[in-house]
């Protein structure tokens, strides 16, 4: 597993680490955003979508009634957000194997309601509130994928 911490000043260095973590992701990547709210995953999200499906990066919010939005592209992007989900709501029998197991990326915000059916190779990260302006990513690995993007960020991030 390889682990590291990023401390980012502004919303744009988060979408930054968006874009530059859209240029290492393959087909059927899972990337599971969890920790603070107002913590900066849509932001992120929204850097890596900027990269991916250029013209829907304006569309990425923080979903109100969508569990799941859909950005085509030649690798679709999936974006989850299951933070309204809660009691009777089971997140596990949604059906979204379909989307997790598929060949797009699949971008899930509070990750945390997620218990089963999460695919073994996944990119973690979570983020932490520090003052107005700075939040503190850390981000592990769970599998050979994840691995390589964890390591290509500690060589620009870490060197
Ligand atoms: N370094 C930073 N990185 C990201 N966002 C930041 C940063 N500094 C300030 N912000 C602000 O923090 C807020 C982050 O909001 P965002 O919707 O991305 O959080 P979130 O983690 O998706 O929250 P939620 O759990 O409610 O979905 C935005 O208003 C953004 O402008
Ligand atoms: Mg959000």
């Amino acid at each position: 597993m390889s682990t590291l911490r990023i401390t980012t000043a502004s919303p744009a260095e988060t979408e930054e680490l968006g874009i530059f973590i859209a240029a290492l992701l393959s087909p059927g990547f899972f990337i599971a955003l969890r920790g603070d709210l107002g913590g900066g995953k849509t932001c992120f999200t929204r850097g890596l979508v900027s990269a991916i499906a250029p013209q829907s990066a304006h569309l990425v919010s923080s979903p109100t009634y969508a569990i799941m939005n859909s950005y085509s592209a030649a690798i679709p992007v999936y974006h989850f957000d299951f933070y309204r989900l809660t009691g009777d709501d089971d997140v596990n029998e949604l059906g979204f194997e379909e989307y997790f197991y598929g060949d797009g990326i699949s971008v899930v915000e509070w990750s945390e309601r997620l218990t089963e059916m999460l695919p073994s190779d996944v990119l973690t990260m979570k983020f932490k509130y520090l003052d107005e302006n700075r939040r503190i990513i850390s981000l592990s690995s769970s599998g050979e994928n994840s691995e390589k993007v964890v390591d290509a960020l500690v060589k620009k991030y870490n060197p």
